[in-house]
């Protein structure tokens, strides 16, 4: 493997193209490696990952986890560090993530504020690992997007993408399209109802690095022309009126009909979790690929604390 320095995690933005390239690799030797030798079980003998998360996870925080012990590390954590750690007696975040870096060789940190991951890391003398900072950004799941991207169009030449959903406050797709810039004639097409629409930062950005995009509401108009659609869930909890979220609620629903206009060829994603957006009876065609992608961040997050700690 190159030599790349990786000293934190916090935004899309911050990996180019070669260190894509290694963190795959990466990825693909962990899930060679997983389901092979195992030489690399003991890997991480010795280290301890501080999982800090302030809001609710399944897949991140478990595969953060998973991917620790499975490299030999060892996990401390808390099962919700806004009401059991002292952050609900009103500790500051720079305060808690000083003591941490006292008691664990990397945190991994969840929290509702946007900037929340790089203001820690301004401070901290271990690795600090974004793993979603509230509407902000989700580099990690970006990352095992792209890797399952990559995987069903290997070189992401001319690649059509549909963002489906709550791409106001989704910081997946945010996360996502800093990271399609760093890939050719790729063009994606925004799918929202108005009231959830794509900020203008990502858009200048987009523009900036000349990747194409545009607006559009009507799903059914989009589906034929796409290798892929990424869906999202409307996130209830980060509305602020009950008439914006009802104006947005189950509006976009993958129905099995828009299923069969897809190009055969095409793939359906989910960061998950899913709420009616994708109907159960989609989980079977061979193009949906939510759960293989989320599988997919065990071999990327085990690839994220493999390089963090081999600075060969
Ligand atoms: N995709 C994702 O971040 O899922 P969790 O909220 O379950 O971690």
């Amino acid at each position: 493997m190159s030599a790349f320095t990786l000293d934190h995690v916090i935004e899309s933005q911050q990996f180019d193209r070669d260190l894509l390239e290694l963190v795959f690799q990466t990825a693909d030797q962990m899930k060679t490696d997983l389901y092979g030798e195992r030489r690399l079980a003991k890997f991480l003998d010795g280290k301890i990952m501080a999982s800090l998360f302030y809001e609710p996870s399944t897949r991140t925080r478990f595969s953060f986890e998973s991917a620790m012990r499975r490299l030999g590390g060892s996990v401390i954590t808390t099962e919700n560090a806004r009401e059991f750690s002292s952050a609900a007696k009103g500790e500051s975040l720079s305060d808690s993530t000083r003591i941490m870096n006292g008691y664990a060789d990397v945190i991994v940190m969840r929290h509702n504020e946007a900037g929340s991951a790089a203001r820690a890391a301004e401070i901290s003398t271990i690795p600090i690992i974004n793993a979603g900072d509230g509407a902000g950004q989700h580099p990690t799941q970006a990352l095992l997007d792209m890797y399952t991207i990559v995987d069903a169009f290997p070189g992401v030449n001319d690649l059509k993408i549909a963002m489906v959903g709550d791409l106001r406050y989704g910081r997946t797709v945010r996360s996502l399209s800093y990271l399609l810039t760093k890939y050719e004639k790729v063009e994606i097409i925004f799918v929202s109802p108005p009231v959830c629409k794509m900020e203008g930062d990502i858009k200048a950005y987009l523009d900036k690095y000349s990747i194409s995009w545009r607006e559009e509401t009507d799903l059914e108009k989009v589906a034929p022309e796409v290798d892929c659609i990424y869906m999202t869930r409307i996130q209830k909890e980060r509305f602020h009126s009950v008439e914006d979220y009802q104006a947005a609620a189950s509006k976009y629903i993958l129905s099995p009909e828009l299923v069969f206009a897809m190009k055969p060829s095409a793939i359906i994603m989910h960061p998950l979790p899913r709420v009616d957006e994708i109907p159960g009876e989609i989980d079977g065609d061979p193009r949906a690929r939510y759960f293989e992608q989320a599988q997919n961040g065990l071999y990327i997050r085990m690839a994220l604390l493999y390089l963090l700690f081999n600075k060969e």
